[in-house]
């Protein structure tokens, strides 16, 4: 005997939660199965525990993608302040942190609250602690095996997540589906991610840990004026975890340490006027105490200013300006916040997020080969596909 749904949507994440209340409230009867024991962990975790859940400058520019015209058109039909009028209908205080990214005030769980209330008022029912043994397409619809029964849908939406932090109860359940039905995968990889760094250089810095200041980061072609903080194990902070998207094992990182500042005119300057002081002198005007003195240790910048030739200070200047850091690899997907890659949009229809081939099945949320930029773009895009999905599912 097998239970009987309109809708049935595997994970009980941003994006399932959403589709969801959405499909809930278009009267389709709907189930939620999770194999995790509580719904929304990674909600609960996000922003520092206070979910940046929005951004309001959020664009299709702002995701990565091999088929980036895909979002546009989901995006488009929810916008943040489509979020944001949810949130403020629920009365929950937030405030913007950097410039467009909504946090909550006081804690991540006002949003999982928010999506659990949406789902219980659409009479959703909610399945935790529930493993997906198979999933077969049946007549019109789907059958499910799980270890809390036999279930029917017509319509199936996967909203499983990607890879990141599997003690959380991330897996690769999407991907195997996608592949059943015969979809592709562009291959997957950690993103907003914290680099290692080569044994030398992390010993070097490691004293450092805990500094933070503004960093220009370059990589294929991709640029941000961010924070760079150090820690124990490499380089993190905004800069890094945004970088870390367009970045490939092997490439260099150029860090920019002085991107408001011109290097060279202050360095001759500084020669000029105070030639008993030193490099990391100049440098601790604009950098953190600590950082100037280690930084300059490390370049072997010993001598005072009037023993430095013109090419000195323009061989200093240079590396001040475009540090090349050769990452050892990235801390993966133990703390990476999302997946780059995942199940090929292509097949999918930008509309509904169903499968072109195959009738009833949907994806939607990280699974998708949709990543977005730090601070708060990727759950935008799952309040976006969860919506575009419960509106069809
Ligand atoms: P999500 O991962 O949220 O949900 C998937 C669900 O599927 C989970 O409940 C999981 O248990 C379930 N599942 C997986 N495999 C299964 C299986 N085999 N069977 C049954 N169920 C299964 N983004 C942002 O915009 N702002 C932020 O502040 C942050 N902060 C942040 C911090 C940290 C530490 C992380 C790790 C991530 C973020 N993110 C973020 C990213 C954001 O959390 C992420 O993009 C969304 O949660 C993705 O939502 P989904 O619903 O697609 O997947």
């Amino acid at each position: 005997m097998s239970s009987i749904y309109d809708v049935i949507i595997i994970g009980a994440g941003a994006a399932g939660l959403m589709c969801a209340s959405t499909a809930g409230y278009r009267g389709r009867s709907v189930l939620v199965l999770d194999h995790a024991n509580k719904p929304g962990k990674k909600i609960l975790m996000s922003g520092g525990g206070r979910c940046n859940f929005t951004n309001l400058n959020n664009t299709p520019a702002n995701f990565l993608s091999d088929n980036p015209h895909f979002c546009i058109s989901a995006l488009k039909r929810y916008t943040p302040q489509h979020f944001l009028e949810l949130v403020d209908r629920h009365g929950i205080e937030h405030e913007e942190k950097a410039v467009g990214q909504l946090f909550c005030k006081n804690s991540a769980k006002d949003i999982l609250n928010l999506l659990l209330t949406e789902c219980d008022w659409a009479d959703v029912e909610l399945k935790m602690k529930t493993n997906i043994d198979s999933v077969l397409s049946h007549g019109n619809g789907y059958h499910l095996k799980t270890s809390s029964g036999n279930f029917q849908c017509e319509s199936l939406v996967i909203a499983s997540g990607g890879l990141s932090i599997p003690t959380m109860g991330a897996s690769s359940f999407g991907y195997g589906i996608a592949k059943q039905f015969g979809l592709n995968i562009i291959p997957t990889s950690a993103a907003l991610v914290p680099f290692t760094l080569p044994p030398q250089l992390k010993e070097r810095l490691a004293p450092l840990a805990g500094v933070s200041y503004p960093v220009e980061v370059s990589c294929n072609g991709a640029v941000f004026r961010e924070p760079m903080l150090i820690t124990h194990r490499g380089l993190s902070g905004p800069a890094m975890l945004q970088i870390s998207s367009f970045w490939h094992p092997g490439d260099a990182l150029r860090i920019n340490l002085l991107p408001s500042v011109s290097v060279s005119d202050g360095l001759y300057e500084r020669r000029r006027t105070k030639p008993h002081s030193h490099i990391h002198h100049f440098l601790e005007e604009f950098l953190p105490k600590r950082f100037a003195k280690a930084f300059c240790d490390l370049q072997q910048w010993n001598k005072p200013f009037q023993y430095c030739q013109n090419e000195d200070l323009k061989a200093i200047a240079e590396v001040l300006n475009y540090w090349e850091v050769q990452p050892a690899g990235t801390e993966g997907y133990r703390t990476a916040e999302v997946t780059l890659g995942g199940v090929d949009t292509r097949d999918l229809s930008s509309k509904t997020m169903s499968v072109r081939n195959q009738p009833g099945l949907f994806f939607i949320g990280e699974v998708l080969d949709v990543t977005g930029h730090l601070g708060g773009h990727n759950f935008q895009w799952a309040w976006a596909s969860g919506v575009a999905a419960g509106q069809y599912a």
